[in-house]
């Protein structure tokens, strides 16, 4: 690892220069703090392994400061009084804001993450803007209903039952390191909207972004305290924030053994919760595609954010009548792809995140070999200091196989063939997890019948991965529970209260 301050030889604005010259702070109670441990943790560029700036590792201690502050400013503050347009103001000021700062928020994702400057500026950071925009229009639109009781045991009264969506209150957020500021606007933007206050912890591996984000909030306006975010590590801070019994609710997204931790501390306390964990999705391809389109549809399902996608088609079913085909194609674009940094305009596969990460799905290539796997691209690390893994495909795999059944998180494919509509159901649903799912044909009698079978949260045809702000995102089985994005976001920061009124 070399010395922290390393000249990037890449283009970047000076904002972003300025933002990672200093050590940075996180944000409580509307002020940036150090870790009252003085603990710090590095932040690193996964591109060379170089040590970017340090941020605080939240303690304990600091965790309880945030939970404190975001519970004053739900009780107390002129946020918990703050009319509906209010809300939606300041939500569409901060879409506003991200918008502004487009190229930096893109270039902070790629000195944290390793993805890609240009995507992340066309994808997460418009995303996320978008989000709030979205999320802005519900602010004012949150709504019970009104019910005419007929009580059998009390005739002589009369009684009118209304709902009420209160905001459910003080919500922990803990968010991966695979699209930084995306995650973090996914949990803000719906939490604020409802009228929450949030404490924010994101991955100790990238938290540039959302540190650059709570500046711009607390420019846009949002009290002190409405917003907290704090940096550590999962197993410290995000520990003593999953367990904190302040918080009302708490929304994680990560890995589903994370989620399942997360998910019995906030039982012991009844926190809410909403999870959105793991995926090995399955990607379906039938035997009347267009060959070079289904190819660059499989290719793109697996390699984009080289693979860090919780639903990245990580498992290919072929139609044997077309597997070879399709298959020589993708192997064919995997090995064109180009390896670099994210700054570069150039790259078109990102280093991993971390060194762990590298480890981890260098040993699942490993292991896929050792149990009888056979690569027909990539296969090996990328080449110089940077946590490069070239884009993989496995063949001659199975269901026994580690490859097949676990999550790699990484740029690695298991393709196999299958010859019926009743067996390649059977496989793509052989997994603990139902995040996505995508198929691939023009054949609308088989796609629809496909669907309904199919165990997932979402389904794609002839795409992959795309989401959209106002349509539900979310999993079936050991992917989670709840669903983000879309009108049922409200329901995952809101509480139904019913009242009675006897008007006789
Ligand atoms: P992780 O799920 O442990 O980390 C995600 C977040 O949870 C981070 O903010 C982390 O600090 C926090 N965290 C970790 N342990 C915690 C705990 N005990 N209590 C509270 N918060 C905690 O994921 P990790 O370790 O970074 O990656 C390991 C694997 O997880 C990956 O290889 C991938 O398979 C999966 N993963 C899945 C993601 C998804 O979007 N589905 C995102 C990130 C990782
Ligand atoms: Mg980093």
């Amino acid at each position: 690892m070399t010395d922290q301050n390393t000249q990037h030889p890449l283009a970047m604005l000076d904002s972003t220069r300025a933002f990672i010259a200093a050590p940075r702070r996180m944000l409580i109670d509307g002020e940036w703090r150090e870790s009252e441990t003085g603990e710090t943790i590095d932040v690193i560029n996964p591109a060379d392994a170089s040590v970017l700036c340090r941020v605080p590792g939240a303690s304990e201690r600091d965790v309880d400061l945030a939970v404190r502050a975001a519970r004053r400013a739900f009780d107390d503050s002129a946020w918990s009084r703050m009319k509906p347009t209010d809300r939606e103001r300041l939500l569409l000021r901060a879409a506003d804001a991200i918008e502004a700062h487009a190229r930096e928020f893109a270039e902070l994702e790629a000195l944290d993450n390793g993805k890609s400057a240009a995507v992340a500026e066309a994808l997460d950071v418009s995303m996320a803007a978008q989000c709030f925009r979205y999320m802005a229009g519900w602010a004012t639109k949150i709504e019970g209903s009104t019910v005419d009781a007929s009580i059998p045991y009390s005739p002589s009264n009369a009684y009118f039952g209304y709902t009420r969506k209160e905001a459910v209150g003080v919500v922990g957020a803990i968010i991966p390191w695979n699209f930084p500021l995306l995650m973090a606007a996914w949990k803000l933007a719906p939490a604020l909207a409802a009228g929450c206050t949030v404490v924010l912890k994101p991955a100790e591996d990238t938290p540039l972004s959302a540190l650059r984000l709570g500046e711009l909030l607390q420019e846009t306006g949002f009290p002190a305290g409405v917003v907290n975010i704090i940096t550590g590590y999962g197993r410290t801070a995000g520990a003593a924030l999953a367990k904190h019994p302040g918080l009302d609710k708490i929304a994680f997204t990560g890995s589903t053994p994370t989620g399942k931790a997360i998910g019995h501390a906030a039982l012991d306390n009844m926190t809410r919760m909403s999870l959105e964990l793991g995926g090995k999705s399955p990607v379906i391809v039938l035997p009347d595609v267009d060959i070079e389109r289904a190819a660059e549809g499989v290719a793109n399902a697996i390699f984009f954010n080289s693979g860090q996608v919780c639903t990245a088609g990580s498992r290919v079913y072929v139609h044997e009548k077309v597997f070879d085909r399709v298959m020589e194609r993708v192997a064919a674009i995997a090995d064109s792809m180009k390896l670099g940094p994210g700054l570069d305009p150039s790259t078109q596969i990102g280093p991993l995140v971390s060194a762990r990460q590298l480890d981890r799905v260098l040993g699942y290539i490993d292991a896929g070999h050792a149990e009888g796997a056979r690569a027909i691209a990539g296969g090996a690390r990328g080449d110089g200091t940077g946590f490069f893994v070239k884009p993989t495909v496995l063949v001659d795999t199975d269901h026994s196989m580690r490859v097949v059944r676990e999550e790699i998180f990484g740029p690695v494919l298991v393709a196999m063939r299958f010859s019926d509509t009743d067996a390649v159901v059977k496989q793509a649903n052989d997994t603990p997890y139902g995040l996505g799912a995508s198929i691939w044909s023009n054949d609308l009698a088989q796609v629809h019948k496909l669907i309904p079978r199919i165990k997932a949260g979402t389904v794609w045809v002839n795409c992959h991965s795309l989401l959209d702000n106002a349509v539900p995102f979310g999993g079936f089985k050991q992917s989670g529970f709840g669903r983000e994005l879309g009108r049922a976001a409200l329901d995952m920061y809101t509480e139904t209260k019913s009242v009675l009124i006897n008007h006789a």
